[in-house]
Formats: structure tokens, C-alpha cells, sequence
């Protein structure tokens, strides 16, 4: 077998580009899902089922098929049909965003409904607008709940931008199955590659760890 270092020497430059391009990735997908998340939530939650339905069934669409075709109708379809040809980078932002749009509007409903009804109630009674309570009384609420989730959210994000590759959006898994091809080797660029995700989500996760300890204690 050997491993080869140096090979993986000559390819550090490439992993560090990938690397980065895969953080981009995750980071305009939580910035972007998070923005249609809560549009597609409330859309959700709005109290008439016609006008609902539409969010229903984005919801549905994107959690019930696979993240891979999706990236491949967005970026053999809807982004050639939009801008006249095809743009990896752009298809996997949008790819990711959309997904992760579905899940996020179902963190956002979750953490609106774990409030207790009462709550409303309450503000209301108190002659609160629906507005108002919801804006100092449920929301600050809710959105502390909706942090651990919406974390978890950031990190299978990191993960799933490696279905990018398939599109050859240079990220850190295009980078490791191009070494794969140059040097017919196997180890060396999938153990690179999953050190570096390891890396990644470990990260991301100790970091927020410490800001979900920093809300509950605060
Ligand atoms: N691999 C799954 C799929 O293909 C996961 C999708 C992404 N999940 C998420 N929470 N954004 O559909």
C-alpha cells in the first residue's frame, strides 16, 4: 500500500483553497437558509391552510429528496434557464440555501410552539398586540431555543456541501477525488479529506457548545 506524504504535500494548496470554498458554502447556506427559513415558516404557520400550502409542500419538496438531485436540477436547470449558462458556485449556494431553508423553518415553527400557549395569552391580556407580544415576549424566547438547533443545522451544512463535488464546484471534495484521479490513490486524499471535516465540524461544534452554555447560564 504506502502512504504517500508527498503527495499530499503537493496538494495542500488545493485542499487550503477547497477547504475555504467549503466553508463559504456552509456559511451562505445557514446566512441565506436561515432568511428563507423564517419566510417559509411563517409561511407555514399562517393560521389560513390554502395560502399555507405552498410552504407545505417547499417543506416537503426539500426534505423528502435528496440534496443531490436537487443540486443537479438547480445547476443543470434552473441556473442555466436564469442566466443562460451553468455556474457551480452559484448552483450549490442555491442548492444548500433552498435545503436548508425547509429544515430551518421547521426550527423556527418548533421554537415558536414550545412557548406556551398561556404566554400569548398573558401578553394579550395585558394589552399587548399579537405584534408586540410576539415580539418582546415569545420571540426572545424562542430564539434561544432555536440556537442549538440552527448549530446542528451549520454542520451538516459543512458536511452536505461535499454533494457540491458532483457539480465540480472546486470545493474540498472536488479537491480529493481530483487527487484521487491524478495518482490513483485512495487513502491519501479521503483520510485528508475527512481529517479536514473533522476539523471543521469538531470546531464549529466546541464553539457552539460555549454559546449555548453562555444562554443557559445568562
Ligand atoms: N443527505 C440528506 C439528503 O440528501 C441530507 C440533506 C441536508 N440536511 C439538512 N439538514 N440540511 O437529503
Amino acid at each position: 500500500m504506502g502512504f504517500d506524504f508527498g503527495i499530499i504535500k503537493e496538494y495542500i494548496p488545493f485542499f487550503l483553497k477547497g477547504t475555504g470554498l467549503t466553508i463559504g458554502l456552509s456559511f451562505a447556506g445557514i446566512f441565506l437558509g436561515t432568511i428563507i427559513g423564517l419566510f417559509i415558516g411563517l409561511g407555514k404557520m399562517q393560521s389560513n391552510k390554502w395560502l399555507a400550502l405552498p410552504f407545505v409542500w417547499y417543506i416537503n419538496f426539500f426534505r423528502g429528496t435528496p440534496l443531490f438531485v436537487q443540486i443537479l436540477l438547480i445547476h443543470f436547470g434552473v441556473v442555466p434557464y436564469f442566466i443562460g449558462e451553468t455556474n457551480a458556485i452559484a448552483a450549490a449556494i442555491i442548492a444548500l440555501s433552498l435545503n436548508a431553508a425547509a429544515y430551518i423553518a421547521e426550527i423556527f415553527r418548533a421554537g415558536i410552539q414550545s412557548i406556551d400557549k398561556g404566554q400569548m395569552e398573558a401578553s394579550r391580556s395585558l394589552g399587548m398586540t399579537h405584534v408586540q407580544a410576539m415580539k418582546h415576549v415569545i420571540l426572545p424566547q424562542a430564539i434561544k431555543r432555536m440556537i442549538p438547533p440552527l448549530g446542528n443545522e451549520f454542520i451538516v451544512l459543512i458536511k452536505e456541501s461535499s454533494i457540491a463535488a458532483i457539480i465540480a464546484a472546486p470545493e474540498l471534495m472536488y479537491w480529493s477525488r481530483a487527487m484521487q484521479g491524478q495518482y490513483y490513490k485512495v487513502w491519501e486524499p479521503y483520510i485528508s479529506a475527512a481529517v479536514i471535516y473533522l476539523v471543521l465540524t469538531l470546531t464549529l461544534s466546541f464553539v457552539l457548545n460555549r454559546i449555548e452554555r453562555r444562554l443557559t447560564t445568562g
